[in-house]
């Protein structure tokens, strides 16, 4: 395939986890991280899309507003984890979801909870990219692309691959959590990858 390369993008999130996947999942990009001093990007949407072109699009007018390095473009993620049992949710919450407990351990054991016993343990995760290109550099309007991975909870929290609810989360196919699947498995099949995949075939065809 066509590459990417040398696309510089700002990634805007601080989300470590995240940081991690999108540079092994796109190595052809040169990721420059959202700034210590800038600020926290507001999510107040009530969809993955809409917080995802929220934060790409402010993210880029603070870039431009505060004369950043010169850059094609921000790529914004707006992901979580969608519980049948639960409505959905957590979904668009994930990330604020029991944040007063100290640990995505907590949390997950927090969340499985929830489930009564001999509920529907159906999940997915989901994820929503946003790419806003920056004027000048990058032709096109924001826009954004997505991906899906099915799957079930765990009964319990299982490995420490990963982030967040990974080890809670055991793909179709497979006997075990993400967080026990090495992270190149992973790769292969979730939300980021199927996302990342999308996004790759985006720009390439805006490239030419
Ligand atoms: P946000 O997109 O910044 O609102 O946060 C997404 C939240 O969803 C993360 O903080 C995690 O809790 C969860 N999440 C998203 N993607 C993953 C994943 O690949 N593994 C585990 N948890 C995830």
């Amino acid at each position: 395939m066509t590459s990417l390369s040398p696309l510089k993008v700002v990634l805007a999130s601080r989300n470590a986890g995240k940081l991690r996947e999108f540079s092994e999942l796109l190595p052809e990009m040169h990721f420059v991280l959202w700034p210590p001093h800038a600020p926290d990007l507001p999510e107040t949407g009530a969809f993955f899309q809409d917080n995802a072109l929220q934060k790409a699009e402010g993210a880029r007018a603070w870039w431009l507003d505060h004369g950043g390095s010169l850059v094609d473009g921000v790529l914004a993620d707006d992901s979580g984890l969608c519980v049948d049992a639960l409505w959905g949710g957590p979904g668009v919450l994930s990330a604020r979801f029991a944040a007063d407990l100290p640990t995505y351990r907590d949390r997950n054991h927090h969340l499985l909870a929830m489930l009564p016993e001999g509920a529907d343990r159906a999940a997915r995760f989901v994820c929503v990219l946003a790419f806003a290109p920056m004027p000048g550099r990058w032709q096109g309007e924001p826009f954004i692309v997505s991906g899906a991975v099915e799957g079930s909870l765990a009964f319990d929290h299982r490995g420490e691959h990963g982030f967040g609810y990974d080890p809670i989360f055991i793909p179709d196919g497979y006997d075990q959590t993400f967080g026990e699947l090495p992270s190149d498995i992973k790769h292969t099949l979730s939300h980021r990858a199927r996302a990342c995949a999308a996004l790759r075939i985006r720009l390439l065809a805006g490239r030419d």
